[in-house]
């Protein structure tokens, strides 16, 4: 593949070839053909610098943190905490407000026991979007409160004005996803976040989709928490961010108890660490940090504007593609979206096209993508998803396209 034919004349003069180079997973086979990766919402490839940074602190720099008074345990914990003040960098954060967890969905659990939890009178509810994924709306359940969401439009996009008179309900917490993981929609959540607190009510934010789009600065978006996975972020798995004002970590209590986020323990009581160490209980994923803060400053080092215009121009050309093929349907059309394509095959299940489309080497996710209640109000029980990362090519929505015509001839 020419760095030509992957930014297709006349969009962007992005070197997609060089990029490519650096993930060693995208120059594998699968099922004797190319590997056409498309499915980067549900994680991302890893480029080497993160894999070789996780290889390098298990051979040179592995010990337990916050422990040791030996030179290597400082090394390790200089480490964490350098990934720390990274993260911070990233999101444009103070380095005291960031709490490392396992990924999205351990954070939107910690602010649902921490935050939500203290605050929750009978009746309490938690205002969330109908395009919300499973980890954005059972944990405030398991907390205790009701979920009531903001309506979806049939293009996918939130009904603003629905939103401002929920508010007005004066939820205990707005908890929106910055980009929609099934739709590919991005949400304005500088708009919900200033409409949610003239109504006095605190937003979280998740942003496991948009942190690999999306150039994130928590003061600018305005939230309270905002959260993300170093895996959907080219870094490792089992790592994870809680971004979350200082104002509020400083009154939440601990999460989890254990080693590393005490002051003193008596078999009367305990006190706890400051914030982030006292949501940090236990030896955690040090080698993850470590890995996302490769990914992160990887990621930093990219032309961004690039990036951003490559991307689009394969969504574009997805879109323009797949909605020439007979029969097929796109679900999700929102102006402001990122390249993540759902779709339905008339008279085939989005499993079977799945499944058709891996014979030919093509990575694609079908189901409901844990947003059953977005399919449901779509009246869907399934879709396919296709969705982009930024190593992506024109060939490969090519690649894409030629295969569902193909697939579609069998169930045609
Ligand atoms: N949340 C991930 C996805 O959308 C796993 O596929």
């Amino acid at each position: 593949m020419s760095a030509l034919t992957a930014g297709a004349p006349g969009r962007t003069a992005f070197d997609v070839t060089a990029l490519r180079a650096e993930f060693p997973i995208l120059a594998t086979t699968s099922r004797g053909k190319p590997l056409v990766y498309l499915d980067s919402a549900a994680t991302a490839q890893k480029p080497r610098v993160v894999i070789d940074a996780v290889g390098d602190f298990y051979r040179h720099d592995n010990a337990n943190i916050h422990r040791g008074v030996y030179q290597l345990s400082e090394r390790a914990t200089l480490a964490w905490e350098s990934a720390r003040a990274c993260v911070a960098t990233s999101v444009g954060g103070a380095v005291d407000e960031v709490v490392f967890v396992r990924g999205t969905t351990e954070a939107i659990n910690l602010v649902a026991h921490s935050f939500l939890r203290p605050r929750l009178l009978p009746g309490g509810t938690v205002l969330v979007t109908e395009m919300e994924h499973h980890a954005n709306i059972v944990p405030w359940q398991l907390a205790g409160a009701a979920t009531v969401a903001i309506p979806v439009t049939d293009t996918g996009e939130l009904d603003l004005v629905a939103a401002e008179r929920m508010l007005r309900d004066r939820p205990v917490l707005l908890a929106i996803s910055h980009i929609s993981n099934a739709l590919g929609t991005i949400n304005p959540v500088e708009e919900l976040c200033a409409m949610a607190h003239a109504h006095g009510v605190p937003v979280l934010v998740d942003g496991a989709q948009a942190a690999p789009h999306l150039v994130i600065d928590v003061a600018a978006i305005g939230c309270d928490f905002y959260c993300f996975s170093g895996h959907k972020v080219f870094g490792p798995t089992g790592i994870g961010v809680l971004w979350a004002k200082r104002e509020h970590l400083d009154v939440m209590p601990p999460y989890q108890g254990g080693g590393d986020m005490i002051d003193e323990v008596t078999f009367a009581g305990t006190t706890y660490a400051a914030a982030p160490r006292k949501f940090e209980a236990g030896t955690p994923h040090i080698a993850g940090a470590v890995g996302l803060a490769a990914a992160l400053t990887w990621l930093a080092a990219q032309d961004r504007v690039a990036i951003q215009a490559h991307e689009d121009a394969l969504r574009d050309d997805a879109t323009g593609r797949l909605a020439a093929i007979p029969g097929l349907r796109l679900v999700g059309t929102a102006p402001r979206k990122a390249a993540v394509l759902a779709f339905t095959l008339d008279g085939a299940h989005p499993h079977d096209v799945a499944s058709l489309l891996d014979g030919e080497g093509v990575c694609v996710r079908a189901g409901h993508h844990c947003t059953q209640p977005l399919h449901r109000r779509l009246g869907l029980p399934a879709t396919v998803r296709a969705s982009f990362a930024l190593y992506n090519t024109h060939d490969e929505v090519a690649a894409l396209a030629r295969a569902l015509v193909k697939v579609r001839r069998l169930f045609g």
